[in-house]
């Protein structure tokens, strides 16, 4: 695993932005899994730019869905699926062949997890999965305590979860499960990028780089990882030992 601790948000976006082009340029075909929330949004952003000025072409790209909120359709603004849409396939262009994501209005979500998985391993698997980190060291929805062995999957939300993720949505939302890709997914990835900013992910960031590895801190997962890449802003690194 390696750590990289930048001076602020601005230059981690950056950062992050030029690891994932990266991914694309030297594998055009490249099977994606990008995450969703406040962490990433710049990242993308610098992306839609970057995409243009250097001609970076993702139409023979694959996108992954990593988690969605069960039974908050699509056009809800605090989906997972409508924050792809809006920050990084209408940006991109890519188009809905490309794309794969949980249907979490599904009523048969054990066949929309089997599905998935079949999905990915058609694909060939995930080249490069962009991560973040909940407030109780969650990835996806693998909430504390989730098995290390499982692929997609149904989980009951942990409070912590069920009010950070408040945030997204415009009022208040009955949050009670998720779908998600699992652990297995995450371990089998050929890299990983997890990131992380701001000082309320400091101590989180802590337990997850100094505590032991476990999946009560499913973060924590990353140091297992064979190309596991930890990318933070100072603020988010604040609690780890100096050396
Ligand atoms: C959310 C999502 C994750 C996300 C994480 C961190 O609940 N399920 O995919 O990476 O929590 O979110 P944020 O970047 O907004 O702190």
């Amino acid at each position: 695993m390696l750590l990289h601790i930048y001076k602020d948000y601005n230059t981690l976006a950056s950062m992050a932005a030029n690891e994932i082009i990266g991914v694309i340029k030297s594998k055009p075909n490249a099977v994606l899994c990008l995450a969703t929330g406040e962490t990433p949004l710049l990242t993308y952003e610098m992306i839609a730019i970057q995409a243009i000025d250097e001609n970076v072409d993702f139409s023979r790209c694959t996108f992954i869905g990593l988690d969605e909120w069960v039974n908050i359709p699509p056009d809800n603004e605090g989906s997972c699926h409508f924050f792809l849409e809006k920050n990084i396939f209408k940006p991109l262009h890519i188009l809905n062949s490309q794309i794969h994501l949980f249907d979490a209005l599904e009523k048969n979500l054990e066949a929309e997890c089997r599905k998935m998985d079949k999905t990915i391993r058609e694909n060939g698997g995930i080249d490069l999965m962009l991560v973040g980190v909940g407030m109780n060291g969650h990835i996806g929805f693998n909430e504390p305590g989730v098995p290390d062995n499982l692929y997609s999957h149904v989980i009951a939300l942990d409070t912590i979860t069920q009010s950070v993720g408040q945030k997204y949505f415009r009022q208040s939302t009955k949050l009670q499960s998720g779908i998600t890709l699992g652990l297995q997914h995450f371990m089998e990835c050929r890299k990983v990028i997890m990131m992380a900013s701001g000082i309320k992910k400091s101590l989180v960031m802590r337990k997850t780089l100094e505590d032991k590895v476990s999946t009560e801190m499913p973060a924590s997962m990353i140091r297992k990882h064979d190309n596991g890449v930890v990318m933070l802003d100072e603020e988010a690194a604040a609690l780890l030992k100096k050396d």
